[in-house]
């Protein structure tokens, strides 16, 4: 089942918030609902809030039938700027409401722009899982038989509408037979690799050993990874990539080791416009790090810093998969996708 799909009463999302333990399905009936859930990562993972936000203003456009073009036009722009207030790190999300907006912008006819911007969305998920298998196999390319891979966060099905980036390359190369071992380090604080991935590692059958974050060196060290592959949320035009906070730590020690390290993402996560410096890391709650699935194990009042993403430098990658194929270094990505939208 995809993590996101709009059907006739609205747009349904798989919680992950109740993932591994309970399959539960949310129906946002309106854009709030669903910025909400993007919010509260009932919804979470790069490419598939970009459809999510997408998919939100196809809603609200569906919400304001009967509206004169005008004010359609006025809630589509309060709806977007509250998407755009939700989670400000992953590029795909400014990316889905920059590609929606130019549809409403130019719009004539109301009927037709409600039709026109529900089309687009749909669209957009579908292009989503078909760069995630374009994705996939152009990285599938790169891993060995009897390779040991290190993945990080999620960046599988549930952070995509299916299939998954970093994900998608290990699922490619497990299915063309390749024997592979993953391994998946918990992720802290919200533990996106040992709720999330290691479900979809576990549902595929995929040979997989889960670790906490800090047994990353160890393994490196013990010869247990030829390879490491993770997603991004964003990655500028010369290839720095924004990710999950402690890709930048396993990096540098996939450098130190001699192991290649490989991001992968769709276009939708490539930025061409702001440099690293300008690029916007989402702070989070203190209680994300005081407490785990509500349990608190610090004391009370203490101080926290939760960055929910870090920067790895471009020197520390040896490619950049995507779905036009993989990218080396010195990276130009505007070369790369300049047809694109
Ligand atoms: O905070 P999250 O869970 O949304 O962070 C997700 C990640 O960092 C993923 O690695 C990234 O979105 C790429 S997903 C294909």
């Amino acid at each position: 089942m995809r993590t996101i799909e709009w059907k006739h009463d609205g747009v349904h999302i798989i919680d992950q918030t109740k993932l591994p333990g309970k399959l539960v399905i949310i129906k946002c009936k309106d854009y709030e609902r669903l910025a909400r859930a993007i919010e509260r990562m009932e919804i979470r993972g790069a490419p598939v809030i970009g459809v999510a936000a997408a998919m939100g203003i196809a809603l609200a456009a569906k919400n304001s039938r009967g509206r004169t073009l005008v004010e359609i036009k006025k809630y589509l722009s309060k709806a977007s700027e509250h998407f755009k207030a939700t989670r400000p790190t992953a590029r795909n999300l400014f990316w889905a409401l920059e590609r929606m907006k130019k549809l409403w912008v130019g719009a004539l006819d109301p009927s037709d722009l409600v039709n026109d911007l529900i089309k687009e969305a749909v669209e957009m998920a579908e292009e989503d899982v078909r760069s995630c298998k374009a994705i996939g196999k152009n990285g599938a390319m790169l891993i060995s038989d009897g390779d040991g891979i290190l993945t990080y966060c999620n960046a599988g099905g549930l952070a995509c509408v299916d299939y998954g980036t970093a994900l998608g390359v290990i699922r490619s190369a497990f299915e063309s037979g390749k024997k592979i071992l993953v391994y998946v380090p918990e992720t802290r604080p919200l533990l996106q690799g040992a709720r999330l991935t290691a479900f979809e590692l576990k549902s595929d059958g995929i040979p997989f050993k889960l670790i906490t974050d800090n047994m990353v060196g160890y393994i490196m060290q013990n010869g247990l990874v030829d390879k490491v592959v993770v997603g991004a949320d964003r990655i500028t035009r010369r290839g720095d990539v924004f990710n999950k906070i402690g890709t930048y730590g396993i990096a540098l020690m996939a450098k130190a080791h001699g192991i290649p390290f490989y991001a992968a993402a769709p276009y939708s996560s490539v930025d061409l416009s702001l440099t690293a410096e300008e690029v916007i890391i989402e702070k989070r709650k203190p209680e994300e790090i005081t407490h785990i699935t509500n349990v608190r194990i610090a004391p009370e009042g203490v101080e926290v810093l939760n960055p929910a993403f870090d920067r790895t430098p471009r020197e520390l990658l040896s490619g950049i998969i995507t779905e036009r194929g993989v990218a080396y270094p010195p990276y130009d990505l505007s070369i790369f996708f300049r047809k694109s939208h």
